[in-house]
């Protein structure tokens, strides 16, 4: 497995490695009605890639294939962090997320922020994340009540 980050063309198929994980790796955490706003078959990608652009976005890849994807803005905030659902539990997300941090010192960021799904939680305090909070954030006309985490770095 290797990590760099990614590229223009790229972003597409990030959109189907997070519409997939989303559909399989939430659905014991998540009703179907959240799942499909949360990951929507008519994902917008321009949008999507817009939101993306100005951040630090980085890419897993095994055999040549995407096998995971993390996104850090510049205050710190990591606002994407998905495994390929055939490669969980082999330490990509851990891999990917060490990367981030590492970018995220390099950059002079003191603390890393985010908004975990209830999918998630566990990984993000094995990496160091304290409980802060709950954020109410909408998708789709649902509402999703996430457990802000922070870690100082
Ligand atoms: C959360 C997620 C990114 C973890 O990816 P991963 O590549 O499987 O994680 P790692 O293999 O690096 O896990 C490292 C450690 O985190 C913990 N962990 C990871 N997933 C876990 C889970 N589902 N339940 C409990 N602990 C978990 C474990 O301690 C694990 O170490 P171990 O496998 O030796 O026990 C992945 O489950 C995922 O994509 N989830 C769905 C999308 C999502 O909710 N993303 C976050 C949006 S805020």
């Amino acid at each position: 497995m290797y990590i760099r980050r990614l590229l223009d063309d790229e972003y597409e198929d990030v959109v189907q490695l997070i519409t997939q994980t989303v559909h399989c790796v939430c659905a014991n955490d998540y009703t179907q009605q959240e799942l499909d706003a949360w990951a929507p078959q008519n994902f917008d990608i321009n949008k999507f890639r817009a939101n993306l652009s100005p951040c630090c976005n980085l890419a897993a890849f095994e055999k040549g294939k995407i096998v995971g994807f993390i996104s850090i803005e510049r205050s710190g905030y990591i606002n994407r962090l998905y495994t390929h659902k055939d490669f969980l539990r082999r330490g990509i997300a851990t891999e990917l997320f060490l990367k981030a941090e590492a970018w995220a010192k390099e950059n002079g960021i003191c603390e890393l922020s985010l908004d975990s799904s209830k999918t998630a939680e566990e990984f993000y305090l094995k990496m160091g994340f304290e409980r802060a909070g709950i954020a109410v954030m909408h998708h789709g006309g649902v509402v999703f009540r996430n457990c802000v985490m922070k870690k100082t770095i």
